[in-house]
């Protein structure tokens, strides 16, 4: 259950900084000021980025992605491996000259690192070209902290720790327009013990299911093709609002209920805990058409103890059930993972559980990592006697594992039929690209009039690669 929250607040509240804001910036600027927002690591940061951009576009905000000519800079931080830290790190330091080139540029930054304590410390002594430094419970005031900025001299740090339900109604800036993100839930409270997302994002909160609707129908009538669910662990979304009949909604519920809405769209949904992952799940996957047939179930371990030491509440045996009962009830399913090798006293024998998994499910993409310690978290205390450079080892041998199973999945996946969301260029000229139903991106010769378009293709192998031609 969720602890004792906030009063729910709402956007609301924020519209007199906008009005505000927009006014000092039309006195300030002889055009649009121009903003750039930077979204680092997970979709949940990418998305929240969109929710951002909306309020600068209301407030009068024109964009650029060159940094250059920019007189804001937001970037929304991720805190999930000291890899992503470090290049934020290292980002932020280069920002240092383009302060000094423009003394008016005002340098922003949010997310998960800086809902870290020591790590915003470290921010606002060692960065003071730094002005705005908003953690993750705060980011829907966004336009009252600008005010601040604009009205006093002085740099804003805000980073309370005070949890609330989810803001609604907060505009939105999508960056594409047929393929789209949808945030069903936040937080985490799994507390993986290598994980700092629970710390820094806080506990899960779910939107209401009538406010998902909107959104859904809103992004289906604009056009939108691609629609992915979103959050930390989108298997407990529980809706905070019961049906009109009384009813619970729970996630396999609220999929059946997008799946019901009139259009020829598809619906993904990331992440999934395999804990969470019910049959109720499975059956709605494979029961309802609209619904991807993809399914990304990160396992982290093959090992049973290793699972324990992670917290993750489910055994290998689970899993492969789990696996199973998606097999038969969706034969064509695409199934994906992410992994850590080298979690804390992992050893090469339990490593090697993880290796017979994977040869095992025939997964059709995976997200591996090395193990990094997060502070706070507690695996960071446990004993981790092995090298970087064994577990590089080890870490290249699962990847060099997956490379079979894909080519054997390539041919697999020849001389059959699919049907792909054209998304993007090829990277030949004259080509397009896209992707199935199962989220597997193939390249096909086509024009840029498909983009946004389903196409239907047949598949060959050609030099050793998956192909694509458009079906005539
Ligand atoms: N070290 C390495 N990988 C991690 N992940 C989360 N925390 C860590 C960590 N401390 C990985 C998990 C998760 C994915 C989003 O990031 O595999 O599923
Ligand atoms: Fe982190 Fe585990 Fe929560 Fe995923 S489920 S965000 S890995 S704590």
């Amino acid at each position: 259950m969720n602890k004792k929250l906030d009063p729910v607040l709402s956007f609301s509240e924020q519209e007199e900084y906008i009005n505000l804001v927009s006014e000092i910036i039309k006195n300030k600027y002889s055009r649009p000021p121009l903003a750039m927002v930077v979204p680092y690591g997970c979709q949940q940061n990418v998305s929240d980025c969109e929710r951002f951009k909306g309020i600068l576009a209301k407030i009068g905000f024109a964009f650029t992605e060159n940094a250059d000519e920019a007189d804001l800079m937001l970037y929304k931080t991720c805190a999930v491996r000291e890899h992503a830290e470090d290049r934020v790190f290292g980002n932020i330091g280069a920002l240092k000259h383009y302060k000094r080139r423009n003394p008016e540029l005002i340098i922003g930054l949010c997310g998960c690192m800086v809902q870290q304590e020591a790590v915003a410390e470290r921010f606002k002594k060692s960065y003071p070209y730094v002005d705005l430094l908003f953690g993750t419970h705060v980011e829907h005031r966004l336009p009252e902290f600008l005010y601040r900025l604009y009205t006093k001299k002085g740099r804003v740090f805000e980073t309370d720790d005070a949890e609330h339900e989810i803001v609604e109604n907060i505009p939105i800036k999508r960056d594409g327009t047929f393929k789209g993100w949808l945030p069903i839930m936040q937080g985490c409270n799994n507390f993986c013990t290598y994980c700092i997302v629970p710390y820094a994002r806080g506990r899960e909160h779910s939107r209401s299911y009538k406010e998902i609707l909107k959104e859904a129908r809103e992004m289906i009538s604009a056009g939108f093709k691609d629609i992915t669910l979103l959050g930390q662990n989108v298997n407990s979304y529980y809706s905070p609002e019961k049906a009109d009949d009384k009813s619970e909604i729970n996630f396999p519920k609220l999929l059946r209920m997008i799946n019901d809405l009139d259009g020829d769209f598809r619906i993904r949904f990331m992440t999934s805990h395999p804990k969470d992952c019910s049959e109720e799940l499975l059956y709605a996957m494979s029961e309802c058409s609209k619904v991807s047939k993809h399914l990304h179930l990160p396992f982290q371990s093959g090992n049973d103890r290793v699972l324990k030491a992670m917290n993750r509440r489910y055994t290998r045996e689970k899993y492969l059930n789990l696996i199973s009962l998606a097999r038969k009830l969706m034969p064509d399913i695409s199934l994906t993972s992410d992994i850590i090798v080298g979690f804390p006293g992992e050893t090469y024998e339990e490593f090697c559980d993880t290796l017979s998994l994977v040869k095992e499910v025939q997964f059709s993409a995976l997200f591996t990592f090395i193990y990094s310690k997060r502070k706070g978290t507690p695996a960071a205390e446990m004993e981790d006697p092995f090298t970087r450079e064994e577990k590089g080892k080890w870490f290249r041998e699962l990847l060099a594992v997956q490379d079979q199973i894909s080519k054997q999945n390539d041919v697999k996946m020849s001389n059959k039929t699919y049907r792909l969301l054209c998304d993007d260029y090829g990277r030949a000229d004259g080509f397009m690209a896209g992707h199935t139903d199962g989220n597997v991106c193939l390249e096909f010769k086509g024009d840029t009039s498909l983009l946004g378009e389903f196409v239907t293709v047949e598949t060959y192998i050609e030099n050793n690669s998956l192909k694509a031609k458009i079906k005539e």
